[in-house]
């Protein structure tokens, strides 16, 4: 995670690098930092917490520097304070750097580096890069390839000596006219301006100022000056590389009168559906034609024949992959398997035949996510049988991410941009993709019928308008309901079947912005252990939706009920059964139980926010969480 933004031109550097800046924090946000040169003097300012605070160390002072370099952290080695925030230089404080990722080999580096006399003053992994590169400059290893900078020759030759994921900024003091870029399994874009160029985690960063881009591929370092920027690979080879014309605008997403980003984008959530149907909804089908009833654009050879699907995915976009397998299993008959990227990515199953491989991520940068992915097409490749061939696609909401140039095939989630931390409206998103997904191989497979395809795609169609009245019908209720909750300690969340999910994502939510500890269960575990948390100081969320659970699920939510557990229903509208059992319900429209989780996360989003607003806290950027893990 952590953003790092770099410049060199004719401008002052210090508010472009903060403008950067701003747009990265959804990064990482326990502490920021500058450090520009300028006649011969290198100027570092680090603030812990926001990027607020360093603005208003930074306010007042004047720094005409033309070459800088940004940071702002989400803490991996060593706490959130000042002395931990970056940039870090080398002892000398000659030259310094800005890391975004993990260096695995920090502890053997920083003993080799202190045994040779170098100081450390911080506790983090990425001060060991500023004191490998000035190591370098000041005694070269072997033989020195990159002969035109000695600057880039040094990072250049610490490069290969570092172990990890990560993407990296440095600047010097002895070579004023220089900014060298790294990217190593960690996103970085080059901007390139008239006479100015940029480098940045996130090309939001860049595109105020420019809309040609370069992203570094992994194992690239680049040589950014005033005349213009050389690529090279870890062995100092030149790559011949252009940018690229980026064809959209940086839009200022502004909260439009919102109180937060998450209540904006809970309240954008219907428009984004609409979005997603207008957009994969082949609006010339019908129950009598061949064609597919879907747009996706995706070719035979990844859907046909398929014997498995499996899905990689972290966090909330996991859960979104667990709708995605209840589809993908009920609607298009196709046993999928779904699975943690960080856990595939150490203990993959065995190869299966004929198999999707299905990589869900909003961000597009998640780490375990994209390096399990990579994994896969590897071993697949390796094995040169057809059978195993690496049938690859992405669902994302950032088509310009890694992800989009890993894989070969994209599902765009046309949420746009999300700004608070936690997923809502591309969470919606990800499972409208997945219900174009199952339609898709169901045509193809004739898993169902023609006429339950119009069906279910008629009641797709009715999804805007519902979440409206949705949204309408209940954001009073629950912003007075979470008036009783904002002291509760402990909160389980049970659904079963397509809504097991759900109830998983609403306890996520909770967790995440009002750090309430609370559980997500499949309603018929409960009995097996959870029920022995239940008392009347901790509440139950229920989701019970017309459909075969439908009865099973107020069964358990009774036994909840009988240990005293105030109960939450997220329940059909005008339910007498329901009104009777549950002590406050959260109506949502009756629709088919296979679409009801489009509107079933609605209240539980509405839930957490409110409860978390309630209590005070910071809901676009909760503690120790940032929008994009960069880091295993
Ligand atoms: C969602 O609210 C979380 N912030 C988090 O779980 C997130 O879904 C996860 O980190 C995966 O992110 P991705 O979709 O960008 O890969």
């Amino acid at each position: 995670m952590c953003g790092i933004v770099g410049y060199i031109g004719t401008r002052a550097a210090s508010s472009i690098l903060i403008e950067g800046l701003k747009t990265l924090e959804y990064r990482g946000y326990d502490s920021a930092g500058v450090a520009t040169i300028s006649e011969g003097k290198l100027q570092r300012t680090r603030a812990k917490g926001k990027l607020k605070n360093l603005q208003i160390k930074l306010e007042g002072l004047e720094d005409p520097a033309k070459l800088g370099i940004g940071h702002t952290r989400w803490a991996t080695h060593g706490k959130p304070e000042e002395h931990n925030a970056h940039p870090h230089t080398d002892t000398k404080e000659r030259l310094a750097v800005v890391q975004n990722g993990i260096i695995e080999n920090y502890r053997e580096l920083r003993a080799e580096l202190k045994a040779k006399g170098h100081e450390f003053r911080s506790d983090t992994d990425t001060e060991v890069i500023p004191h490998l590169i000035a190591e370098y400059l000041e005694h070269p290893e072997g033989t020195v390839l990159a002969e035109q900078s000695t600057l880039l020759e040094a990072v250049r030759q610490a490069m290969v000596r570092l172990k990890g994921a990560f993407a990296i900024a440095v600047i010097s003091i002895d070579f004023p006219d220089e900014l060298i870029a790294v990217r190593q399994q960690a996103p970085l874009a080059i901007g390139f301006g008239q006479g100015e160029f940029f480098c940045a985690s996130d090309t939001p960063a860049i595109m105020p100022y420019t809309q040609a881009v370069l992203t570094l591929d992994n194992g690239e370092i680049a040589r950014l000056t005033p005349m213009g920027v050389e690529v090279y690979d870890f062995e100092g080879h030149r790559q011949r590389k252009k940018p690229q014309t980026l064809n959209w605008n940086p839009i200022m997403v502004e909260k439009q009168g919102f109180k937060h980003f998450m209540l904006k984008e809970i309240y954008e959530q219907p428009g984004v559906v609409r979005t997603c149907l207008e957009a994969y909804l082949n609006t010339e089908w019908d129950v009598d034609s061949d064609r597919s009833p879907i747009r996706l654009g995706l070719p035979d050879v990844l859907l046909d024949d398929l014997q498995h699907i499996q899905i990689l995915a972290c966090g909330t976009s996991w859960h979104a992959a667990l709708v995605g397998k209840y589809l993908l299993e009920q609607v298009s008959g196709i046993p999928t398997f779904v699975q943690y990227a960080s856990e595939f990515r150490y203990a993959p199953a065995p190869l299966m035949p004929n198999t999707l491989t299905i990589g869900v991520t909003q961000s597009g940068e998640t780490a375990d996510t994209l390096a399990a992915l990579e994994m896969e097409q590897t071993r697949r490749m390796a094995t040169g049988e057809d059978q195993y061939a690496a049938r690859m696609l992405g669902i994302t909401n950032r088509a310009d991410s890694s992800l989009g140039r890993l894989v070969p095939h994209l599902v765009e989630t046309k949420a746009g941009i999300e700004i608070g931390v936690a997923a809502t409206k591309t969470f919606v998103a990800q499972l409208m993709a997945f219900y174009f997904l199952s339609l898709e191989l169901a045509h193809r497979r004739q898993a169902i019928s023609n006429e339950r395809i119009a069906e279910l795609i008629d009641g797709l169609r009715q999804l805007p308008a519902q979440l409206e009245q949705v949204l309408e019908s209940q954001e009073r209720y629950v912003e007075e309901l979470s008036h009783d909750f904002s002291q509760t300690q402990d909160f389980i969340f049970l659904g079963r079947g397509i809504n097991y999910p759900i109830a998983l994502e609403g306890a996520l939510k909770l967790k995440e912005i009002s750090y309430i500890h609370a559980e997500g269960y499949p309603a018929g575990e409960m009995k097996h252990g959870p029920i022995a948390l239940l008392d009347e100081k901790v509440p139950v969320v229920a989701i019970a939706i017309k459909g075969p659970v439908y009865e099973k699920v107020l069964s358990n939510a009774q036994e909840a009920k009988a240990r005293d557990a105030r109960l939450i229903g997220v329940v059909p509208m005008n339910d007498a059964e329901a009104e009777e059992t549950f002590d406050a319900l959260l109506p949502v429209p009756d629709v088919d139980e296979l679409l009801s989780p489009i509107l079933t996360v609605v209240p539980l989003q509405l839930l957490s926010y409110h409860i978390a607003e309630r209590r005070g806290l910071d809901v676009d950027q909760p503690r120790n969480l940032a929008k994009s893990v960069t880091v295993e």
